[in-house]
């Protein structure tokens, strides 16, 4: 077999703003491998919408954005962990302004003064954002910076497989290369896993495909333990449209003076909460839930015509174009609405220097469990929290470049003992069983014997991917079919270990609210 193994300092996997961030910032000090399972763009990032919230408000305050934040997160956010990624919001969002992001301004300020969108959770207007997809100029930024840097080399559609890991420290990972179908050694002296969130382990999501929890499954085959992944954030307003694949209506919207109709016209939220429309997303995202439980029906519906057309097109211009297309136009009637998964708030744990339970081994982002969210994140902390991280591992990394040497040529992948499938309909069909039973039985309402059920079908699912995984040479499909399993497992285990409902995590069987009590995060540890 050809021995062609790459090397780098630095290995990350995954092109968000996790993952950019970091790379660019390292390049100044080290060779950085960046690989991405599609093109460099796709990845949540691109599509999110609302924007990065710090403090930039004259009248709003560190202290306000840190209560937000605890408060939104239901008893599990680590306060040091908040203060540290609030209090580093502000050098973050320079850092991007810096880079070249264009952040909406006040038009009547001279071009001086950022226009704040406000959340549910948040008690001031505090989200940075560039109109509607905040997101996409965000990738679009680092992606030209990164391009354009000779000491970072990209891999695109190239999929890592499974971390290696020597005498208890990760020196690189077995990577898919989907164009040559085959498996190669990426050989380094510290990698990071910036590979997003698990949305796809639900049927319903505002989720990108990418998104298939292969970072968290990752870890965990390598040793780390993972945290609260119960709490799965359901985005209350997703379009609901047959072929709009959850196009995401941003919370943002709400901010603006949206409201909340039942298919009668009348609205509910504040018979759930006094904020009304801009409660936190756990809070709205059950609400809606319940209503259309009780009422038999497929959706609710979001309004915000009463602000006018020009208001509407100037703040929010790709929804608008996006519903149009799908035959809706929001500056004259309310839209149709519903839930979908949209936030792992759960993931690999780290310290504040990105560093998980394996030496030399990172995570940053959605992948990671870093102590922000707790059992409920609050809008547009998730952007912020990749760049502080980004910033942070970036940091610790360079401090320990010279202490670790390169690792010594590590054993390719065997092919040896597999073949080609010839049923590939498994994968497909055990996809879809995985997405079908999670949204069912895990979704935003649970109960002990719906997580049994899921429970059980998910064992069976996972022994027969496990032989299919043994015996056949692998593929994208494949890959992702593991990891997604074993997110999903993972998820089911952290579920049935919560015996309260607390933030996104709602039991039937246990329906006091524990909310407003300290509690203790869900920690599972692999072996
Ligand atoms: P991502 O941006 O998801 O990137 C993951 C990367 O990992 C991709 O490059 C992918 O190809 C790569 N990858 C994954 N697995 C592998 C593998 N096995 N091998 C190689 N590469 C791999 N948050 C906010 O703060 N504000 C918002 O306004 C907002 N709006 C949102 C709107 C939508 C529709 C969605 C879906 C999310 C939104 N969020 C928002 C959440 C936020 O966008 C994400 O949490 C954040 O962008 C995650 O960034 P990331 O770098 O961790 O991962
Ligand atoms: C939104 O724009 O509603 C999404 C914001 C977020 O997920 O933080």
């Amino acid at each position: 077999m050809i021995n062609d193994q790459h090397h780098s300092d630095v290995l990350v996997i995954g092109s968000g703003a996790s993952g950019l961030s970091l790379a660019l910032q390292l390049a100044r000090h080290a060779h950085v491998t960046v690989i991405s399972k599609a093109d460099l763009k796709e990845g949540a990032t691109f599509y999110a919408q609302g924007g990065v919230s710090a403090v930039l408000h004259a009248r709003d305050s560190v202290e306000s954005h840190i209560d937000d934040t605890i408060g939104t997160g239901c008893g599990l956010c680590d306060p040091d962990v908040v203060r540290f990624v609030v209090e580093n919001g502000r050098k973050s969002i320079d850092w991007l302004i810096d880079l070249g992001v264009n952040f909406t301004r006040f038009p009547n300020s001279g071009g001086q003064e950022y226009h704040l969108h406000q959340e549910g959770g948040h008690s001031h207007r505090r989200v940075l954002h560039a109109a509607d997809s905040t997101g996409k100029a965000i990738e679009n930024t680092l992606e030209s910076c990164t391009r354009a840097h000779e000491n970072i080399e990209l891999f695109e559609f190239h999929t890592s497989l499974d971390l290696i890991i020597r005498d208890g420290r990760c020196v690189g990972a077995y990577v898919y290369d989907q164009e040559r179908d085959r498996v190669r050694v990426f050989n380094s002296r510290f990698t990071v896993l910036a590979t997003g969130g698990a949305g796809k382990v639900y049927l319903y999501t505002s989720n990108p495909d990418i998104c298939t929890g292969d970072g968290i499954a990752m870890a965990w085959r390598a040793g780390c333990r993972i945290a609260n992944m119960e709490f799965v954030q359901f985005h209350p307003t997703c379009l609901y449209h047959q072929e709009a694949k959850s196009f995401l209506i941003s919370e943002a919207l709400r901010g603006e003076g949206a409201n909340l109709l039942l298919p009668d016209g009348s609205r509910f939220m504040k018979k759930f909460d006094s904020r009304g429309e801009l409660a936190p997303r756990d809070v709205v995202a059950r609400a809606i839930d319940h209503e259309m439980k009780r009422l038999g029906s497929e959706c609710v519906y979001l309004d915000i015509s009463h602000k006018g057309k020009d208001f509407i097109i100037d703040h929010f211009p790709t929804i608008y174009a996006r519903c149009i297309q799908y035959g809706f136009d929001i500056t004259r009637e309310a839209v149709p609405v519903v839930p979908a998964a949209h936030y792992t708030c759960g993931g690999v744990i780290i310290d504040k220097d990105g560093r998980t339970d394996v030496d030399s081994l990172y995570a940053i982002g959605e992948v990671s469990c870093s102590g922000l969210h707790g059992a409920n994140r609050m809008a547009s902390n998730s952007l912020l929290e990749c760049v502080v991280f980004a910033h942070s591992t970036c940091k610790d990394i360079h401090r320990q470049l010279d202490r670790k040497a390169h690792p010594a040529m590590l054993p390719e992948w065997d092919e040896s003992q597999v073949t080609d499938s010839d049923e590939e309909v498994v994968v497909s069909h055990n996809w879809d069983e995985v997405r079908r039973f999670m949204w069912d039985y895990v979704g935003i309402v649970r109960t002990d014997k719906r997580l049994q059920r899921a429970k059980h079908r998910i064992k069976l699912l996972q022994d027969e991917i496990h032989e299919y995984y043994g015996n056949f040479r692998i593929n994208n499909d494949l890959i992702e079919l593991r990891n997604l399993s074993l997110a999903a497992d993972l998820i089911i285990e952290s579920a049935l270990r919560r015996k309260e409902s607390r933030g996104l995590h709602y039991s039937l069987d246990y329906p006091v609210s524990k909310s407003s009590l300290p509690g203790r995060n869900t920690v599972l540890t692999p072996g």
